[in-house]
């Protein structure tokens, strides 16, 4: 990356316009191929770069690998069914597909029990949320196309036994890549003006 005066224009538009392209994908329309071992591994590097107050690290990540979806799919469906005793068989079928969908799925896992240092855990969501979204910029410089899904399963208990959650932990949201089949419109971006003032 170039660092001197001539370039920063440069560059600062085309990070601005790689950031702002980035658009939720949904999982429906995320297929093969999906990232590589090597590129996934970079995309967690960049998470890794999130700012972190205290160092504590208040995340993790599970990768749910395709010969995995199974066990996310019988949760989904569990869950499904210990909220509605009277789900029908189309909605279960329907709450399992959701775990086939993009090539490449994630867990998101924030942790907020107690920690030294004691951070507030307010903070240790923003840095949750830049570690995902350092993750999903990086999907995007490589091209892929990238999609956040959360819902009641993931607060479920076959849920947190599926994936070892201690007390002070949470799911998140699960994070899809894939390259995109189809996509949206690009949704149009609330101005600064409305959401900044002035002292
Ligand atoms: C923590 C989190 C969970 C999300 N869960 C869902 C979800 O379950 N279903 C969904 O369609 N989108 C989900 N999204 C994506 C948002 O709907 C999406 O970011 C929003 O529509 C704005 O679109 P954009 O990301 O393209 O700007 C989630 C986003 C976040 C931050």
């Amino acid at each position: 990356m170039v660092m001197n005066n001539d370039a920063p224009a440069e560059q600062a538009g085309w990070a601005l316009e790689w950031i702002t392209t980035r658009q939720n994908i949904s999982p429906r329309r995320l297929v093969d191929p999906g990232p590589s071992e090597d590129q996934v591994k970079l995309m967690f590097r960049a998470a890794a770069a999130a700012p972190d107050h205290g160092e504590i690290r208040p995340w993790r990540f599970v990768l749910v690998p395709s010969d995995k979806r199974e066990l996310l799919a019988n949760v989904f469906a569990q869950a499904l069914i210990e909220r509605d005793e009277n789900a029908t068989a189309e909605q279960i079928e329907k709450a399992r597909e959701k775990a086939f969908r993009a090539p490449f799925l994630a867990l998101a896992i924030a942790r907020l029990g107690s920690c030294e240092p004691n951070i507030d855990p307010l903070e240790r969501m923003v840095s949750m949320g830049a570690a995902v979204q350092n993750f999903l910029l990086y999907a995007h410089s490589l091209g892929f196309g990238s999609g956040l899904t959360s819902g009641q399963a993931l607060r479920s208990l076959p849920l947190r036994q599926l994936f070892q959650l201690s007390d002070g932990e949470q799911a998140v949201c699960c994070i899809n890549v894939g390259t995109v089949a189809k996509r949206r419109p690009a949704r149009l971006r609330p101005d600064g003006e409305s959401f900044v003032s002035s002292l």
